[in-house]
Parts: C-alpha cells; structure tokens; sequence
C-alpha cells in the first residue's frame, strides 16, 4: 500500500506533539489507517531553532513548496490565525489535499469559504481539534446529532479562564498570578487577551452554533464578555448564594409564537447553581452541554486545552480523513442552509 504523506504547518505546543506522537505511534497508526503515515516535513518561521526529539531534516521555511509536494496527501494546519493559515489551507484544499486544522479563529472568522474549497474539491476539511481540545464535541455534532435538532449549546469551552475562575473560588488566588499559570502549563493563547476577554471562547460559540443550527454564524455575531471585571468579590457573593462563576458560550434557537426562528449566541460570565453539571467542571478542563428535540439533554466533559490533548482531537481526525483516502471516500459535509436571523443582545 501506498504511504499517505503528511505535511505539518506549524510546530508550537499542539504541533509538536503531533509530530511526536505520528513518529512514535506510527506502527498502530498505520494499522488503523490501513497504509503507513509518514510525516513528510514540518513548516516552520524558524527553521534553526532546536526542537527536542524530532529530526531537523523535516523542518522547512517554505510552507507551500512542502503542501503542493506530490507526495504530500494530507495537510494539518496548527499555526492558528488568520493569515497566513486561510492561504495554505486554501492552497492544499484547491490541490485535492486533504486537511484538519485546529484553527477556531479561522473558522469562526471564515469557515465557510474553506467549506466551500472542500466541497469544490471533494476533499475533507477536519476541525475536531479547534472547539474545547480533546472532547468529541465536532463530529457528535457533524454527524450523530445531525437527525435530531439541536435547541441549544452551553459550554465552558476556554480553559484559561476556567482555570482562572476556578482557583479565583478554591485558593482566594489572584488573577494575574493565576494567568501566569495558566500561560505556564501551556493553556493560554500567545496574546491572553484572547482568553481573558472571551473571544477565543467566541469563536468557538460561533463554531459550535453554526453546527448545531445549520446556519452561518461568524465571530461578529457573537456577544462577548470577558472575566476581566470579575472580582473575588463577585466570587465571594455567588458562593454566598450556593453559586459559581463560569465564563459560559451559549448558542440558542430561539422561535417566536409565529414560529419566526433566530439564534442567539453569546458569551459571558455567569452564575451557575453548584448542582449543575457544570458547575462542577474544574481547573482547565472544558464541557459542552447539549440539549435537543428527540436525544434531550448530553454532557461532553474532559481536557479542552493544552498539547497532548489538543493533539489526540488533531491525530483523531487526521486517522479519519487518512481512512477516506484509502476508501476513496470523504467524510461528511457540515450542510449550512439556513439563514437564521441573530437575536439582538437586548433580547437574551
Ligand atoms: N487557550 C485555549 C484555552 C486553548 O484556554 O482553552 C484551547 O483552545
């Protein structure tokens, strides 16, 4: 059988382990697949730099010269960002190959368009990876609940944050000191900011009510608030009254009495009632819970940020697009046919 080649775009705290875990796996992850995987080369802005563990030899500068190679079928994309991530992804969808990304800012912002250059090509675009890390959040949505109609979506889907929110309830610590760790083990964004102030957790609403509503929602129609203003004063009256305070994404379908449908998608702090599920979701980990017409209520829970989970959600989806090349297939499209109207934020 022929081995399916693999470019890597980017090499950061999802990349390289990634890289890693394709190396050392590769035996079991042939198997899976049904052909080898072999990691052609892995793109990089700094090819000197020393990176523990894997050969130098794959890195290189020249990103797309290693996507338009012949033997370079499939393509992951963890460099995050808008550009140049949107042109290579496009580059290696426009040339039939295959590609999984974990770029929730590129999909919120634009996804549609890389949809559009899959379908076109016929080829698989994966993005387990880019909503609440290694949690089975897209695919349940892309495909096991898609015969059933999804109501609404709320989740703690930023670990930073809960991370923060967390310890600001069960050590009285402080925010900043609690961000440098959370930056420290790997969670936070390379600018925080896109933590703290509830966009990271934005784009991933708008990822995920896209999905569950089959329509297009991108990051400017999601309300956002970030924990910035959250005091542990404010922590102290909610544990008065038997709550938490949660940074939650939340995606509704609302339908008025005339049956007029819209969505509202937001994000902000809220408080929680300690009995619910989930409240009780610590540290940095995340959890989506669904409510739908006919399934009615599921909890997704586990680790949402950070390297090795990242790259287990990455690996998932990259064995996946991997097995339709070998069976001359493709996965499923994430039909959006809809044209939902927004709520207006004075409505929620
Ligand atoms: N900075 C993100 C988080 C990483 O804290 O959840 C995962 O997207």
């Amino acid at each position: 059988v022929r081995p399916l080649g693999v470019a890597l775009l980017g090499c950061g705290v999802v990349g390289s382990q990634v890289a890693r875990l394709l190396l050392e796996d590769a035996r079991d992850i042939g198997a899976r697949v049904g052909a080898p995987l072999r990691l052609v080369g892995i793109a990089v802005r700094r090819a000197d730099r020393e990176r523990e563990g894997l050969p130098a030899e794959l890195f290189t500068t020249d990103a797309e010269s290693l996507i338009a190679r012949d033997d370079v079928d499939l393509v992951v994309e963890v460099i995050g960002g808008l550009e140049p991530a949107r042109t290579w992804i496009l580059q290696a969808l426009n040339a039939g190959k295959s590609v999984v990304t974990a770029n929730k800012a590129l999909l919120a912002e634009d996804g549609q368009t890389l949809v559009a250059a899959a379908d076109e090509r016929g080829v698989d675009l994966y993005f387990e990876a880019a909503v609440a890390g290694a949690i089975p959040i897209i695919r349940p949505m892309r495909d096991s609940l898609v015969g059933d109609q999804v109501t609404r979506v709320m989740g703690i889907v930023n670990g930073t944050t809960n991370f923060i929110l967390d310890k600001m309830h069960t050590a009285g610590a402080g925010f900043a000191e609690t961000l440098s760790e959370a930056q420290a083990l790997g969670y936070a964004e390379a600018d925080p900011t896109a933590d703290v102030e509830g966009y990271d957790a934005a784009a991933k609403a708008a990822i995920l009510a896209t999905l569950a509503f089959h329509t297009r929602v991108t990051l400017g129609d999601v309300y956002r608030e970030g924990i910035s203003d959250v005091s542990r004063a404010d922590i102290a009256a909610a544990e008065a009254m038997g709550m938490v305070v949660k940074l939650l994404a939340i995606c509704e379908l609302e339908e008025d009495e005339d049956g007029t449908r819209r969505v509202s998608v937001r994000v902000h702090p809220a408080m929680l009632p300690v009995r619910h599920p989930l409240a009780s979701v610590g540290g940095a980990f995340n959890a989506v819970f669904v409510e739908t017409k006919s399934a009615g209520q599921l909890m997704f829970y586990g680790q949402g940020a950070g390297g090795a989970p990242t790259a287990s959600a990455v690996l998932g989806d990259l064995v996946t697009v991997a097995r339709h090349r070998v069976s001359g297939g493709r996965g499923a499209r994430s039909a959006v046919y809809n044209e939902l109207p927004i709520a207006p934020i004075g409505d929620v």
